[in-house]
């Protein structure tokens, strides 16, 4: 039986006021964990150049990098819906030229959807793919990729331009508004205005579910942690202290024992 999530799940799921749940993953064991712990949605975020491949913005990643961690981890899943990010500079410039490396992505990776950073003014490129048959996220509020135009990471709080991307974005046809650091009230406003469902980070509880990266969630990160973030492990002391015994046990001697021998 296939029981993948699909936009029709997550449709189904705001009219109940179920919440979803959806995660990061950019390799295929945190691919599969998630997926065993059934999380809803998994995000092969552009977020990995800066979590996996230690840049300080998203900017960087290329389509290519994109293709090679989405078909990673779309095959290590059986029930999320597999969700592949847009990179820079791609929606924001040819309709032509987004709905082709959309279609790629599809094509390449066999993920379910793809979500791209821009609202009213992409409403074009979103109207493109969505009739080109590409299941498409909207991602509003702050928009990493448009970091230094936006003079920061910073919270969005400007109501008027946030319910104009929602409203935009929606009209379009995306089938989910991701709604990034802005004020917990203007994301209920958002969520209560949309017929579509939206999933908040750093957004407040109010989104119909809710994302994070999940190295910062599991503490599996090598720099800043933004305060939005819940860590519900301590993966990375625990690695270290792993690798500190290793390290002594080979440097004592006693690492391989007999058992662990041919
Ligand atoms: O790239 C990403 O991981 C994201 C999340 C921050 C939502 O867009």
């Amino acid at each position: 039986m296939n029981d993948r999530v699909t936009v029709k799940t997550l449709q189904s799921m705001k009219k109940k006021g179920a919440k979803i749940s959806m995660l990061t993953a950019y390799d295929y064991p945190t691919a599969k964990m998630l997926d065993a712990a059934n999380v809803d949605c998994i995000l092969v975020g552009d977020s990995l150049g800066m979590v996996v491949q230690g840049k300080t913005t998203t900017i960087p990643v290329t389509l290519d990098e994109m293709i090679y961690h989405g078909e990673i981890v779309a095959r290590a899943t059986a029930h999320a819906m597999v969700i592949v990010d847009l990179p820079f500079p791609v929606g924001q410039l040819s309709i032509a030229h987004t709905v082709e490396s959309a279609a790629t992505i599809m094509k390449r990776t066999q993920c379910q959807a793809v979500k791209m950073e821009g609202g009213h003014q992409q409403a074009s490129a979103i109207r493109a793919m969505v009739d080109a048959g590409i299941p498409t996220i909207a991602h509003i509020g702050l928009r990493p990729q448009s970091v230094h135009a936006l003079g920061g990471y910073r919270v969005q709080r400007d109501a008027e331009q946030l319910m104009n991307d929602a409203k935009a974005a929606q009209e379009a046809g995306a089938f989910c508004i991701l709604i990034e650091c802005v004020p917990p009230e203007l994301a209920k406003q958002a969520t209560e205005m949309l017929s579509v469902p939206t999933i908040g980070i750093g957004a407040g509880p109010f989104c119909d579910g809710q994302v994070l990266v999940t190295n910062d969630m599991l503490g599996w990160n090598s720099g800043y942690v933004p305060k939005f973030v819940r860590q519900y492990a301590d993966l990375k002391n625990a690695a270290e202290q792993a690798v500190t015994r290793f390290r002594d046990d080979v440097q004592k001697g006693i690492f391989p024992s007999a058992d662990e021998s041919f």
